[in-house]
């Protein structure tokens, strides 16, 4: 009886470029603009006031490499968010759960100062602060994302399984995450967001009370 070979495919060189905001060996790679993110942030005003003026201007671009898309293969990506508030919260990516929930991810902090803000379904929440040569490991079932309490570009390293899937609207139906993070007199702090209610039930948000 003979086994069967893996399919093999050929291993990859990525290289960093923070300055550029650039991972060479990269094969794909998508931009987020500012405009893009209606909804994302609490302040209308600022937000419309901020798009009318900027509106075009990228907010957030990923370059990544997926080479091995199967079970088994790991996506990693250079994420680049630039400075900046819209009101009182600073820029951040829309976030997500993985929809194989049970997949983790590693972020490495690269360039500038940021902040990994992570919720439990069930309303724990973390605001972890990276910094270059800082990793922070999001183990499966947070919701995630990005964001950037710094003046310079954000840049971080993240490597996560190739089949773990996106789900962006969950944040989208609960009203945000948990928690903002907000500009304080010392830096970033975070406050709890009150359009948050909670991320419901499997068949569902939990309605507001
Ligand atoms: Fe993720």
């Amino acid at each position: 009886m003979s086994i069967e070979p893996p399919t093999l495919t050929e291993p990859v060189k990525l290289t960093i470029r923070p300055e550029a905001g650039v991972l060479a060996g990269s094969n794909e790679r998508y931009e987020k603009r500012l405009r893009e993110l209606a909804g994302v942030y609490r302040d209308e005003a600022a937000f419309e006031a901020l798009t009318v003026r900027r509106g075009d201007e990228v907010a957030y671009w990923v370059e990544s490499n997926t080479t091995q898309r199967d079970a088994g293969g790991l996506i990693t990506g250079l994420s680049v968010l630039g400075p900046g508030r819209v009101g009182e919260e600073y820029f951040m990516t829309r976030g997500h759960l993985h929809v194989r929930a049970e997949c983790g991810e590693t972020y490495l902090g690269v360039r500038g100062t940021g902040v990994m803000l992570l919720d439990s379904l069930d309303g724990r929440s973390h605001a972890i602060e990276i910094s270059p040569g800082e990793a922070v490991y999001v183990p499966g079932g947070w919701v995630h994302r990005s964001v950037n309490v710094g003046d310079d570009l954000l840049v971080t390293l993240f490597c996560y399984p190739a089949d773990a899937g996106q789900d962006y609207e969950l944040i989208r139906r609960a009203g945000g995450m948990s928690q903002l993070v907000v500009a304080s007199p010392t830096g970033w702090t975070t406050r709890p967001n009150p359009d948050h209610p909670g991320y419901g039930s499997a068949d569902g948000p939990r309605a507001a009370s």
